[in-house]
């Protein structure tokens, strides 16, 4: 190995199908690894950079992170992504553990993946100031991953608590399904939109009950899902993205994607933290569902699920 060796990983991209936001407090969520894919590549250099420019960790804080757990100071860090960035599809999930995982292969070390998905959640929780390990574990592990759901949904891969929280992360089978993404072009971050439910949660009863709400809706959904009930996990889909309306997490754009969406779904939901970012509809008609994203304005992709997690390439 020479010091100018490239080191390449890449994880994919997820969408939560059910459980966000209340997923933070410990309840139970479902997110799916797509065919889409972020790759990084690192190789040891004189001073930090990305993608040929000084690196600020203050713009990049997850990388930020990264490179302090990994003891790294001297890295050039290329990335390519296949996932629009601040669009609810977990691109800074996928771009922490797709370094960690390159880093880790430059310094000679096998990537553990629960090393991995621990490092990628931390880099979120810092940068969020509040996060579940959701995006981290699924962008690491790929397929289907479910928190604090029934043991019987599949085995267990890692778990974590932070504060008062806990997850115990576990695997989950994905049934053949059909979705569609329509992203709606605008930018949300995460940490404002998580902050704004946890300002509403201390502040009103009502929304703490609609955050338990959902995730009693998850449990159901999941059992909808291993019985490959699409028609029920559809309508929860919906009545998942309701809840998450009246939490304040939703917008204008959302919601005519996800209305017009429905007349082709069996349901249809934002994902991710909401605010602008994506939304996406469980269809067997994905035709129909892309062109009436169009109409409506918003960017269709008909996404494969089951794919596989963090690879060194
Ligand atoms: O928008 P994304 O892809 O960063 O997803 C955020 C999911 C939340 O539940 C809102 C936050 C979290 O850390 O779980």
């Amino acid at each position: 190995m020479s010091q100018n060796d490239t080191f390449t990983a890449s994880s994919p991209g997820k969408f939560i199908l059910l459980g966000e936001h209340s997923v933070v407090y410990g309840k139970p969520a479902v997110a799916l690894a797509i065919n889409r894919r972020f790759r990084c590549s690192v190789r040891r250099n004189s001073v930090n950079t990305l993608n040929g420019m000084t690196l600020d960790t203050n713009i990049h804080p997850h990388i930020g992170y990264i490179l302090r757990a990994n003891k790294i100071n001297g890295v050039a860090i290329s990335t390519e992504s296949g996932l629009p960035s601040s669009s609810g599809l977990g691109s800074s999930a996928a771009l922490s553990s797709s370094l960690s995982a390159a880093i880790k292969a430059m310094k000679g070390e096998e990537g553990d993946r629960r090393v991995i998905a621990d490092e990628a959640f931390n880099a979120e929780y810092e940068a969020q100031g509040r996060a579940s390990p959701l995006d981290a574990s699924c962008c690491t592990f790929g397929k289907g991953i479910a928190i604090n759901c029934s043991e019987s949904v599949g085995k267990e891969i890692w778990s974590v608590s932070k504060g008062d929280n806990g997850w115990r992360i576990s695997e989950v089978a994905v049934p053949k399904m059909t979705f569609v993404v329509g992203y709606t072009g605008v930018r949300a971050r995460t940490g404002p939109l998580v902050e704004k439910v946890r300002k509403y949660k201390e502040h009103n009863r009502f929304a703490s009950d609609i955050v338990d709400e959902i995730g009693k809706i998850t449990l159901d959904g999941v059992d909808a899902m291993s019985r490959g009930n699409v028609e029920e996990l559809g309508s929860i889909m919906t009545q998942d993205h309701k809840l998450l309306s009246i939490l304040g997490v939703s917008c204008n754009e959302l919601n005519k994607l996800v209305n017009a969406s429905l007349k082709y779904s069996y349901g249809a939901k934002l994902t991710g933290s909401g605010g602008g970012g994506s939304m996406i509809a469980l269809t067997d008609e994905p035709e129909k569902v892309c062109n009436t994203i169009i109409l409506h304005g918003g960017l269709p992709f008909i996404v494969e699920t089951g794919v596989p997690g963090v690879t060194v390439e």
